[in-house]
């Protein structure tokens, strides 16, 4: 390799080189590994004639002028998981730079996380190498987004409170960039108060969250809501904030979005709320259920507008096709007894929504084969009630939701049926919508609602789901502090 010494450029350069030296401070030879370092990191030409293209690097695979993600991997289980997020960033056209915590290089190496992402992964806040340059205000800098993943109940409460103790946390309070956060934790840690008001402060600070989703956890014997969101959601998410054109922004929470028609930002902040959504399928052989006309976008559109007014919300959901909302835990059923299961799991909760279309019954015999049509005449189709819902959570002894809401889908007397359903539900809300055919409400994107409190009726214009959705989450937010006015 040829060798080039100071001395030889040529005396302008090496004027220019002194000056630029003496402002940052840094001897000349500094300087120069500086901007070579610089020139490294943002030059395509440059990694290929190093070979750095060769070593998979994030460079070589990303599109010119690609986003650049900084990647933050926390010191949990699901750093396994955080290898593979690397490669799904870079297959969506990306260039990611990898940031791991002290804690995370117990689960996972810098080497193999840097081998992924073609650039070495930083892990010291108070390392003269990177640091002579103030590595983490440039690394804060240099991207265009910063995913968090697996977001680690520790990491969620030192970014809640601003700490910069090491090089993750001093890049994240640095940065403007988005910030996206995928939780993962045991569902104990999940559903713990502290982390519910440290995710209520970050949702109204503007942070963005995926996941995380119900399952198996790591811990044997121990399933609940506290999986990672997958490496392919959580690559989504990012993509999908990044193409967000700023001027527009109607994100999903924060205190850059107060325009938002999804609800005030920051008005459900450490408030956790419960949502069901989408009709239920009552099973009668294998191939052949009960159901109903839900679309489940009045309860999607709900969930959505509570997460974005800063709440962590669960959507229980029954067979839907609409897109679950981002940063909403989404647990999917499809029985009505499934669907109580999950809600009474999703426990405790501050408010809970029960826009879901719970079949009232099932069939008293689910068929292990499918019923034959011409053996032995009309087969006899028994019913059994489904439980309420709705009802059974309105009533509980012990950890009763602050509010519990109802709605009411009716096809004639709207309202007084409303006023019957909330004496006899015992919920303290019903928001009752007129689901006749010709009103198209049911999966249609506009309703019509009355509601229904124990100080009377509210009937409000013909609007948008998502409207009905942001006017229902301020009156929440509103009751929730306590102002009824
Ligand atoms: C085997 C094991 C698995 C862990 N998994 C998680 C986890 O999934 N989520 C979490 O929040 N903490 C988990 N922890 C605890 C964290 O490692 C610990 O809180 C650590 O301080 C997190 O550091 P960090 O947030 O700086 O990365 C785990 C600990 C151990 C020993």
């Amino acid at each position: 390799m040829a060798s080039l010494t100071v001395r030889q450029l040529d005396d302008k350069l090496k004027k220019r080189l002194r000056l630029r030296a003496a402002k940052h401070g840094r001897s000349v030879e500094e300087e120069i590994r500086t901007i070579l370092r610089a020139a490294a990191a943002d030059s395509d030409e440059f990694a290929e004639a190093t070979g750095e293209s060769a070593a998979a690097g994030a460079r070589a695979t990303a599109r010119p002028n690609a986003k650049r993600v900084l990647l933050i991997i926390g010191g949990g289980i699901a750093a396994y998981k955080s290898l593979d997020l690397i490669r799904r960033l870079k297959e969506r056209g990306l260039a990611v730079r990898v940031v791991m915590t002290q804690a995370a290089q117990a689960f996972v190496t810098p080497l193999a996380a840097g081998a992924l992402a073609g650039e070495r992964a930083f892990t010291e806040l108070l390392d003269p190498q990177s640091e002579f340059d103030v590595g983490h205000i440039r690394l804060a800098r240099e991207a265009d987004i910063i995913v968090v993943a697996p977001a680690t109940a520790d990491l969620i409460a030192k970014m809640a409170n601003g700490l910069a103790s090491d090089l993750a946390t001093a890049v994240l309070l640095a940065t403007n960039a988005p910030v996206l956060i995928a939780p993962a934790m045991n569902p104990a840690m999940w559903s713990h108060r502290a982390t519910r008001r440290n995710l209520g402060t970050l949702a109204a600070d503007g942070v963005h969250s995926v996941g995380p989703n119900a399952g198996e956890m790591a811990e044997r014997n121990e399933a609940g809501v506290g999986r990672m969101a997958e490496p392919a959601e959580i690559a989504d998410m990012a993509m999908a904030l990044l193409a967000r054109d700023p001027e527009k922004w109607e994100p999903v929470f924060g205190k850059d979005h107060a325009q938002s028609n999804k609800g005030t930002p920051g008005a459900l902040a450490g408030q956790r709320v419960l949502v069901t959504s989408g009709p239920t399928h009552e099973p009668i052989d294998p191939v052949r259920y009960i159901a109903n006309r839900s679309s489940g976008k009045q309860g999607h559109a709900i969930a959505a507008a509570a997460q974005a007014a800063g709440a962590a919300v669960t959507l229980v959901s029954g067979p839907v096709n609409v897109p679950d909302p981002p940063g909403v835990t989404v647990v999917r059923v499809e029985t009505a007894r499934d669907m109580l299961r999950a809600v009474e799991a999703a426990l405790p909760a501050d408010a809970a929504i029960f826009a879901a279309a719970v079949a009232d019954w099932r069939s008293a015999d689910v068929h292990g084969q499918k019923i034959k049509k011409n053996a032995g005449g009309m087969p006899e189709l028994a019913l059994l009630e489904n439980p309420d819902i709705l009802a059974t959570t309105a009533q509980r002894k012990r950890g009763r939701p602050k509010l519990v809401i109802g709605f009411a889908a009716e096809t004639q007397d709207v309202v007084a049926n409303a006023k019957l359903k909330l004496k006899k539900k015992g919920c303290d809300w019903i928001v009752a919508n007129d689901v006749s055919a010709e009103g198209g409400v049911m999966g249609g994107d506009s309703n019509t609602v009355h509601l229904v409190t124990e100080s009377g009726v509210d009937s409000w214009p013909p609007q948008s789901k998502d409207a009905v959705a942001a006017a229902l989450v301020k009156r929440i937010a509103r009751e929730l502090k306590g102002d009824a006015s």
